[in-house]
């Protein structure tokens, strides 16, 4: 008998959506730069089986080297971490990793499915051919994460902020919303966290899989940047401010502070689960806080919304000042104005350009 099922255990439950499909008639090229990409995509194809040596284990103490709290103050220096039996701290490396990867993953499904609804949903030729290319990179990227976290028996449920922002960009009718929330706001912040996981870690294969990843990843926002750009002209002010809000709002689900702490806490939690004692955990950071901020480098990092989902906006003519001001308070509240700056100029001259090559920035190759 074959266990095979209509419905599934693992399947969550329909989710409805307004998207409306649109046939074109004219098979011409109107947008030579999409039709550039969608050819740069198909050349540029790869096989999981084929391309990348899964005979490899993974190599934990290679992934302890990522570090955990990016950014933050490293919780892997302090003198309790330290303390951990060599045991332990593998097991917490893997925890941490399959923390991270299982939301890389489901984010990636979450992409596989709006490109496909893309493909639909654009009027033109040229985007619902590049759209196409695009559905077929996702499936490989869902491929490649989970058959990597298989390997570490870690696939956990998704983050609810991640999956408030797909259920938001799969359900809305507007195919101009999909291509904001998914092409500049969700890629925008892959892109920027597969460039800093992939420069910052030593295991073997997962590098090797984010370089395929991240590559694909780079032509995703270009396809993003290079359709928006021409669409936004064409909006009235009413339609341009609406499409504002939505990455605005979009983006806020992934910076909040609340949100922030509720995914750090769930790390915590399945760290407990791995016999440590978190109290005695923060107690020693708190003592050693200032020894460990002395050796962090003095320049704040921006992070993925001001260092690139914004500057992205930017360039896609949507980041007016009215919008500017909001994202400028809401991030002033979230990470100070020694970030951010006092007021909304200064927040302006302070986001930075898009990098020229993105595929090249996203490979380290530029800062
Ligand atoms: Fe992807
Ligand atoms: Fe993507």
């Amino acid at each position: 008998m074959s266990d095979f099922t209509l419905t599934t255990s693992t399947q969550e439950p329909d989710l409805g959506t307004a998207m409306k499909v649109v046939y074109q008639w004219n098979y011409g090229s109107e947008i030579e730069e999409l039709r550039r990409l969608y050819v740069k995509a198909a050349e540029a194809q790869w096989v999981a089986t084929r391309d990348i040596d899964w005979d490899r284990p993974v190599d934990l103490k290679k992934f302890a080297t990522t570090p955990v709290g990016a950014g933050a103050v490293p919780i892997e220096r302090n003198s309790y971490w330290q303390s951990l039996p060599e045991e332990t701290r593998l097991e917490l490396t893997r925890r941490t990793a399959a923390f991270r990867l299982s939301n890389f993953l489901h984010g990636e499904q979450g992409a596989l499915m709006v490109a496909a609804q893309l493909v639909n949903a654009v009027p033109h030729t040229d985007a619902k051919f590049y759209a196409a290319t695009q559905t077929m990179d996702e499936a490989r990227h869902v491929e490649v994460f989970a058959r990597y976290l298989e390997k570490i028996d870690g696939l956990r449920p998704i983050a609810a902020p991640l999956k408030q922002i797909l259920d938001a960009t799969l359900e809305t009718g507007d195919w101009l919303k999909k291509l904001v929330g998914m092409q500049i706001v969700v890629e925008g912040l892959a892109l920027y966290s597969f460039r800093e996981m992939r420069v910052l870690t030593e295991e073997p294969l997962l590098k090797d899989i984010l370089t395929y990843v991240a590559r694909d990843e780079s032509r995703h926002h270009a396809y993003g940047v290079q359709y928006v750009e021409r669409c936004v002209p064409e909006l009235s002010a009413a339609a341009r401010a609406e499409l504002e809000d939505f990455a605005l709002e979009a983006a806020q689900t992934v910076v909040d502070n609340r949100n922030q702490q509720g995914l750090f806490m769930a790390l915590l939690e399945s760290w407990q689960e791995a016999g440590i004692d978190v109290a005695e955990l923060f107690a020693s950071m708190q003592r050693e806080r200032d020894d460990l901020a002395r050796d962090l480098p003095k320049v704040r990092r921006l992070g993925p919304v001001q260092g690139f989902v914004i500057p992205t906006l930017r360039r896609c003519g949507l980041l007016s000042e009215r919008v500017a001001t909001r994202f400028h308070e809401f991030l002033r509240g979230n990470l100070g104005s020694t970030i951010v700056g006092d007021d909304v100029h200064e927040f302006l001259r302070r986001v930075p350009d898009l990098p020229e090559d993105t595929a090249a920035w996203v490979m380290g190759e530029l800062n």
